[in-house]
């Protein structure tokens, strides 16, 4: 048992003989019994996961990477916390795993600023912290060990030379393009990145308007009402940009409710990020042009990561997954069969 449980486990008894329940409840809400964390301590390597929720199709196949690799059949005793898209759960979910003195942390940063006086509590209590999928902005970069994900930068500008490339071979390229863009959340990694590096390709285009971009948080409800108030509010779009897949369905739900078309043979270019199966699906059915993938499979990732340090090993600072674009002139039905997320 470490020896800091053992000091929780008495300040535990010792609140309860002086306060209310409700008090305690409040003081020890979050955390595992201490028994059971005394028991694991020393079995297994104790991993604390802040997730950022459970908004998306990519979320949900992040959550269950990193569930089904920290296992206890693998070594790993692990504590999941879903943020449910609230900073402040991050926070508190993070400092109890400091409580709990767990061995690593890995967090998915909602947004990327407001974390330096958490990771310096971490820092100093000796525990390793492990950003997943998204970053975060500090100016202190040895308050996490390292960053692995993906290049969020490089998809904008991959989705950005895609429809420079479509619309060069419809003999569109000299045309006045109209674009709308549903933004992920605001501040965070993902929406900076992509919103970042597909603006680096418009810079290349004058003739690429931008008529409008709003956050639709990353979900499917929001994104249906952001592009719900584009239609109303533009005649004439071309394409839509969805910075991940969840938002695009809802933009396609909104596209179709106002009668209008989308997709190859549609009026409107819809482009999207993550590249999810059921986004590969819309595509069959001819909804959606692109989907630029964002690999969620980071368990095995952060798993090397751990591994690397349990062995004493340097680890790289950052470390980007390998990544792809899936559009309509592909076999899709084909990649679908063999595509595990
Ligand atoms: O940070 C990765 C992004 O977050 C994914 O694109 C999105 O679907 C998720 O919610």
């Amino acid at each position: 048992m470490k020896k800091t449980w053992l000091l929780l486990l008495t300040a535990a008894a010792a609140a309860g003989a002086v306060c209310g329940c409700a008090e305690q409840a409040e003081q020890t809400e979050g955390l595992l019994p201490y028994e059971e964390l005394a028991e694991v301590s020393d079995e297994y390597i104790v991993v604390g996961f802040s997730q950022v929720g459970s908004e998306s199709d990519w979320r949900m196949a992040n959550t269950a990477s990193l569930q089904e690799t920290f296992t206890e059949e693998n070594g790993y005793y692990l504590l999941y916390e879903d943020g449910q898209q609230k900073q402040e759960n991050q926070l508190k979910a993070v400092r109890n795993f400091i409580l709990q003195e767990v061995d690593y942390i890995v967090l998915d940063p909602i947004v990327e600023t407001g974390w330096d006086g958490v990771l310096q509590e971490a820092k100093d209590a000796g525990i390793p912290v492990i950003l997943s999928d998204r970053s975060i902005e500090t100016a202190n970069e040895d308050l996490y060990t390292c960053w692995v994900g993906s290049d969020f930068t490089a998809e904008g500008e991959r989705a950005g030379e895609w429809l420079s490339a479509y619309l060069e071979n419809r003999g569109r390229g000299k045309e006045e393009i109209r674009i709308v863009t549903l933004q992920g959340t605001l501040g965070s990694t993902a929406q900076i990145g992509r919103t970042e590096g597909f603006a680096r390709v418009m810079e290349e285009h004058e003739n690429w308007k931008m008529l409008d971009r709003q956050s639709g948080d990353f979900t499917q409800a929001k994104g249906e009402e952001v592009m719900e108030q584009f239609l109303e509010a533009y005649d004439d779009i071309d394409a839509v940009v969805c910075e991940n897949d969840n938002m695009a369905f809802g933009a396609v739900d909104a596209i179709q409710k106002a009668g209008r078309t989308c997709g190859p043979d549609g009026d409107m270019i819809v482009i999207c990020f993550d590249a999810m199966q059921a986004a590969l699906e819309a595509m069959v059915k001819g909804e959606i042009n692109a989907a630029f993938e964002c690999n969620p499979l980071l368990g095995p990732e952060v798993e090397e990561i751990i591994q690397s340090l349990e062995r004493g090993e340097p680890v790289e600072k950052i470390r980007y997954v390998e990544e792809t674009y899936y559009d309509t002139s592909m076999d899709l039905e084909s990649i679908l069969k063999n595509r595990s997320y």
